[in-house]
């Protein structure tokens, strides 16, 4: 495996031809966007996915999503497409969006986990580009974790059973968005349904997408159509540490802590604000959350993963506002909260 050094050096374009080439030969090949680390694998290759699947541990009937260069291709990969898509495609791409859109014929099953539907997105990290660029084809790639643990927002936290599979590794510094993309369905649009349906937010955000459209769309929550719809991320215990993780409200959180605190219990705490008391127990990590959701989101897995390694009895976090710019930011909470049982 080679690691490729950060930033000036990762653009380089012998590394990023060195990407393509891995690519072209059915290899994985870990790399940048700008929501999270993406585990890349030639999106027509139907040996290069089952390997994906097998290095991610993911069970075969989850789909992956396929990045794209140039809205140009997009035809290529889905039919069908709605007017909405090309709307969406030109206000948010490059950008964390992904389109649910009907799939080409020659898109391999394996890549849409045997659905008929096809997740398609333009990344707009710079390396990303340079990479759909240099490898000229489509690029399935969920994120670079192992299935159902955190999202790698930085290479330190590539786990490394995963890095053991991987040809190479492009740095680009830390994720800018740090959590996944918008997951938008527009698969199910007929002219008496015409709205697009958020099956998994993020920081492109609803209100941002009724005001592009001019209508009001639907949330996962509130449609039962998609149900039948295979979302990894659907499974409550998606994106969790592996300490166990509480969600508490902002009311209750002082002194909740306070309670763990006075049983001696092992906590790794993320909160708005400081612990009241100027003195930290030597078994309590606290991380001071940024109270604004764009920085939060950047740096949410960077802190659940640190929390993750302090060897904590659990990790208890502070819920953010329930506002729309919080729903991404909400929905990775209460995932890593949910009992790992239901998973
Ligand atoms: O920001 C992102 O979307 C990152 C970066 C690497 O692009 N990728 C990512 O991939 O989060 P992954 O595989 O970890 O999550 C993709 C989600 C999964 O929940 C998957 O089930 C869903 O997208 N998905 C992919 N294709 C789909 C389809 N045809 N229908 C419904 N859901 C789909
Ligand atoms: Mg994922």
């Amino acid at each position: 495996m080679t690691s490729l050094p950060p930033s000036e050096s990762s653009t380089s374009q012998e590394l990023i031809l060195q990407g393509a080439q891995l690519l072209r030969e059915g290899k994985l090949v870990v790399f940048p966007t700008e929501t999270v680390y993406g585990l890349g694998a030639d999106a027509s290759n139907p040996d290069a996915i089952a390997h994906l699947y097998q290095a991610k541990g993911r069970p075969n009937d989850h789909p992956v999503i396929v990045h794209i260069g140039d809205l140009e291709v997009l035809h290529q990969w889905a039919v069908n497409i709605p007017l909405i898509a090309y709307s969406l495609a030109e206000a948010f791409w490059p950008g964390p969006m992904t389109l649910i859109l009907p799939k080409a014929s020659h898109v391999p099953l394996a890549v849409t986990g045997g659905q008929d539907t096809v997740g398609i997105r333009m990344p707009a990290h710079p390396v990303a580009m340079d990479l759909l660029q240099a490898f000229g084809g489509g690029i399935a790639a969920p994120s670079a974790n192992r299935f159902g643990r955190l999202s790698p927002t930085r290479v330190e936290d590539l786990d490394p059973k995963l890095l053991a599979q991987v040809g190479a590794v492009l740095d680009g510094g830390p994720c800018q968005v740090g959590i996944e993309s918008t997951i938008i369905d527009c698969s199910r649009i007929t002219p008496s349904n015409p709205a697009p349906v958020i099956l998994r937010p993020g920081m492109i955000l609803q209100p941002e997408i009724e005001e592009l459209l001019g209508m009001c769309i639907h949330t996962r929550e509130s449609e039962e159509t998609v149900s039948h719809t295979r979302v990894s991320g659907d499974l409550p215990s998606h994106y969790a540490p592996l300490t166990p993780l509480e969600l508490i409200d902002s009311e209750q959180f002082p002194q909740h802590v306070i309670t763990l605190l006075n049983e001696e219990q092992a906590l790794g705490v993320l909160a708005f604000s400081p612990l009241a008391s100027n003195e930290l127990p030597a078994n309590c990590h606290w991380v001071l959350a940024p109270e604004e959701p764009k920085p939060y989101a950047q740096t949410l897995y960077k802190a659940l993963q640190y929390l993750d390694t302090r060897s904590c009895d659990r990790i208890v976090v502070e819920r953010p506002p329930q506002s729309p710019e919080w729903a991404g930011v909400n929905d990775r909470l209460t995932r890593a909260a949910a009992e790992k049982g239901e998973h």
